[in-house]
């Protein structure tokens, strides 16, 4: 399968650029087997609302593992398997097929940062400081105090150094303490990691998603992290509590690790003469020059770094029109842009930008230039769930966007049978409005704007592969760009607050309303103003210019 040959060079048009992701939680998406978890087989029972009802291109699935599920599955105790929690081989084997026969793309998450500290790997590594498998893992001595060798920090919190006191060595953990790092500087770390690329690619998946990409090489010499003096929070960041109170320049980002990268990539390459092939890697926040070093220097490592810059971005026009422009200013020749505006990670979109802008968001994500990927259950407009403390699973607050999707406004949401006893995360609490089968017969529903924002995105070439331009008809109140082919020219406004605005211009003069968030107008505009109602966004087909 493999082979030497030049690197496969993306064209235009590729799955992954013109398509729109969506980002299946696999524990909350549907349960078939009546144990309160989604599973393959749910996937699977949901093809025809995910290709034709909602009509998106590619699904990615969260990890399905077997794992100890200390951290919702990425704490993988076997790279190779399925955990009977969400199925099997042959139910996975049948997911790929039925997906490929409808033309769907799947992305499987493919964890290299770390692994459960039951994986057999680790296990062995623990066994003792001459254990074949120790270099496979970090460890290192105590200070001579006994405390951990270096600051790093944990994602979660604290020390990113446990104690094992059975060998007197502390082994690095980025995450919870039972998620120990690999050792990508241990050659048989790289080439194992490799052949569970091989398993997986073999099976006909057709990308993965990097989980923490930025994060698999560190300083050999276990340097401190400078401290951060201007470090300051970020509300919407519940993964990284502590985390900007250092300068996190030997503990993550190492330029090592783009030579994986390059490595990687010709591996997915020689598997892409037979079917394109992506990786796409979760590469946190950072200065868009840095950022960018991970498409590589010859668009030769990740096809797409995920873009969380929206999320992070405070929800004004300025600022989403500063953070669009300075990602399409920064993006090297050749590079695709992406966008996200939703996350298990995350607070939902709907809590953070409230439940009239979700709409003015989705036409955003799936009107801007690059590949949109839309996480479940915003396409209903759900909000983040109370979820009361016995019942949680996460201890940084990430369950309230991870509850069950809404199937209906029945038992258990139709989300498992009506038997099941108990979900494994209770149910938003308004599931009895905000639901599929509710939203599929509301001609206004949340559910209608996407479905109907991606049949248009589908069938316009401007939205999927045209041009980006702002333009300065928008104000402090709007956002309004431009979409552009030979042929067409497409005007997106995007009032960004609760006040009625009127934009000037004339570049939509003569045009027509496409496509209020509103769904309910399609006018012809004689003049060159444009009248927009609070939280409303628009798309305008413009005469071409
Ligand atoms: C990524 C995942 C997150 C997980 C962490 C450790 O950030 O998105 O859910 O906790 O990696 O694997
Ligand atoms: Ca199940």
């Amino acid at each position: 399968m493999e082979t030497s040959d030049a690197p496969v060079k993306p064209g235009p048009g590729e799955w992954w650029q013109t398509g729109v992701i969506y980002h299946i939680y696999l524990r909350s998406f549907k349960d078939t087997n009546g144990d309160g978890v989604g599973d393959l087989r749910g996937v699977i029972e949901q093809l025809d609302y995910l290709g034709e009802t909602l009509g998106v291109d590619a699904l990615w699935v969260s990890p399905f593992y077997p794992s100890p599920q200390k951290d919702c599955g990425y704490d993988i105790a076997d790279f190779t398997a399925v955990d009977p929690l969400f199925g099997d081989l042959a139910t996975f084997d049948e997911l790929v097929e039925r997906m490929h026969r409808r033309g769907l793309r799947l992305i499987i998450d493919y964890v290299p940062n770390h692994t459960s500290d039951q994986h057999s790997w680790f296990v062995e590594a623990r066994a003792s400081q001459d254990n074949p498998k120790r270099a496979w893992y970090v460890w290192a001595d105590p200070k001579p105090d006994g405390s951990p060798p270096n600051n790093w920090t944990s994602e979660m919190g604290g020390s990113a150094w446990a104690w094992d006191a059975a060998t007197g060595q502390y082994y690095l953990h980025s995450h919870y303490a039972d998620q120990p790092d690999l050792n990508w500087r241990t050659p048989e770390v790289k080439e194992a990691m490799f052949d569970v690329l091989r398993f997986w690619l073999g099976r006909g998946v057709d990308g993965v998603r990097i989980d923490v990409a930025h994060m698999i090489m560190k300083d050999p010499d276990l340097r401190d992290n400078p401290p951060n003096p201007e470090g300051a929070p970020s509300p919407f960041d519940l993964q990284h509590p502590d985390f900007s109170a250092q300068r996190h320049v030997h503990d993550r980002r190492h330029p090592d690790l783009h030579g994986v990268y390059r490595e990687m990539r010709a591996l997915l390459d020689a598997y892409g003469q037979e079917r394109p092939r992506m990786a796409i890697g979760e590469v946190e926040v950072m200065p868009w020059d840095d950022w960018i070093a991970y498409f590589g220097a010859e668009l030769d490592e990740l096809h797409l770094p995920f873009n969380f810059g929206l999320i992070e971005t405070p929800w004004t026009a300025p600022a989403l029109r500063a953070s669009v422009g300075a990602l399409e200013r920064a993006l090297p020749a050749g590079a695709w842009p992406n966008y996200v505006l939703g996350n298990h990670d995350r607070a939902r979109l709907a809590s953070r930008v409230g439940p009239a802008q979700a709409r003015v968001a989705a036409m955003l994500l799936l009107t801007l230039r690059g590949t949109p990927t839309l996480y479940y259950g915003d396409e209903l407009g759900g909000a983040d769930a109370p979820i009361p403390p016995a019942l949680r699973h996460d201890s940084l607050g990430r369950d309230a966007a991870r509850t069950p999707l809404p199937w209906t406004g029945g038992p258990h949401a139709g989300f498992s049978a009506p038997s099941t006893p108990a979900l494994w995360l209770p149910l938003a609490p308004d599931y009895r409005a905000v639901n599929v089968a509710h939203q599929r017969a509301e001609s206004r529903s949340m559910l209608a704007l996407y479905r109907r924002l991606l049949s248009y995105r589908k069938a316009t070439p401007a939205l999927r592969v045209g041009s980006y331009e702002a333009i300065d008809g928008g104000t402090e109140q709007c956002y309004v760009y431009a979409r552009m082919t030979s042929t067409m020219r497409l005007i997106v406004a995007l009032n960004l607050t609760g006040e009625p605005v009127e934009v000037r211009g004339r570049a939509w003069a003569g045009g027509k309303i496409a496509l209020s968030t509103y769904l309910d107008r399609t006018e012809s505009l004689r003049q060159d103003t444009l009248p927009l109602r609070a939280d409303e966004g628009l798309i305008v087909e413009a005469p071409h210019q």
